[in-house]
């Protein structure tokens, strides 16, 4: 494959170039100085593409994964936004556009976790987990929709989870919002496709960051045992199926949820 004068060809693990397929476009990833976003930012930077590694309070490990990317000649910038917050996020956008024009892709995956059994919940923790999990997914949808909308390749993408289809034990808060992004996604989908972007959900399962470091070692055990892969994801394995939507060679593919769980189907 040619060298592109822009960027430096990256490799993956087994040797083999990865395309510069997203040259020339702007990618927003949310959440992206740890776990699956971290490794998300840095799919799309290798492919060519100009990214913002949104973070909430990590800024060093946010600016790391920006020299990555930079030090194979890609694009990239770190942006702090809580994506709860309405006003926060229509700022971090302006500032996006100002630097690298209209956004194309979005990938929705700033997540987090307050899991309490249900008669223990509270409503702080109930809508904290919604407005974080499915109130940043709106606001930030809702600051670039023209942008996507208009975008040749316009590209919404939507980090769920598999609990979303199985619910978990003391997780009744996340497993809604998770959920409900099904919901969200296939009908953007529909209102998306005339103008021919579109809209779809990665549903990962358990995958190693901090989120599954967490949980205690004797769970991990008893999930890991229900796995047919018997492991967890790496956070790249995630990433290459989102980098894949984030090209124009998933043009055809809208609405739909794309589990990529090791074989655990709810
Ligand atoms: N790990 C799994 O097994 C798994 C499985 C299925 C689905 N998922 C989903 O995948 C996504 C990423 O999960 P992960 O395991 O990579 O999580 P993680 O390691 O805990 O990282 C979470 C990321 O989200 C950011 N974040 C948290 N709250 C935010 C906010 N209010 N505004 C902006 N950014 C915020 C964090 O930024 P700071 O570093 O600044 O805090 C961090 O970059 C989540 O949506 C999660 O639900 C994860």
């Amino acid at each position: 494959m040619m060298e592109s004068p822009l960027h430096q060809q990256v490799h993956d693990k087994e040797g083999r170039p990865i395309p510069l397929d997203l040259e020339d476009t702007t990618c927003v990833v949310t959440g992206a100085s740890r776990g699956i976003g971290k490794a998300i930012a840095t799919e799309l930077g290798h492919r060519g593409a100009n990214v913002v590694v949104n973070y909430h309070s990590s800024d060093t490990a946010a600016n790391t994964v920006v020299d990555h990317i930079q030090s194979t000649n890609g694009k990239a910038m770190a942006k702090a936004a809580d994506v709860s917050d309405h006003e926060e996020v229509a700022a971090m956008f302006e500032h996006v556009r100002e630097s690298f024009g209209p956004i194309d892709v979005l990938v929705n995956n700033a997540g987090i976790t307050i899991d309490r059994r249900f008669d223990q919940l509270t409503a702080h923790d109930w809508s904290r987990v919604m407005e974080v999990n499915l109130g940043g997914p709106f606001n930030c949808t809702k600051a670039c929709y023209e942008d996507i909308r208009s975008s040749d390749h316009g590209r919404v993408i939507n980090i769920s989870s598999v609990i979303g289809q199985t619910g978990n034990y003391g997780q009744t808060n996340y497993a809604a919002s998770k959920s409900a992004l099904f919901g969200f996604t296939k009908s953007l989908a529909l209102e998306l496709a005339p103008h021919g972007s579109t809209a779809n959900c990665v549903a990962p399962g358990y995958t190693r960051t901090d989120m599954v470091d967490n949980v205690r070692e004797d769970i991990q055990d008893r999930i890991r045992s229900k796995i047919p892969l018997d492991r967890f994801a790496t956070p790249a394995e995630i990433a290459s199926v989102v980098g894949f939507l984030a090209t124009k060679r998933s043009s055809y593919v809208t609405g739909e949820i794309i589990n990529v769980n090791g074989g655990l189907n709810g």
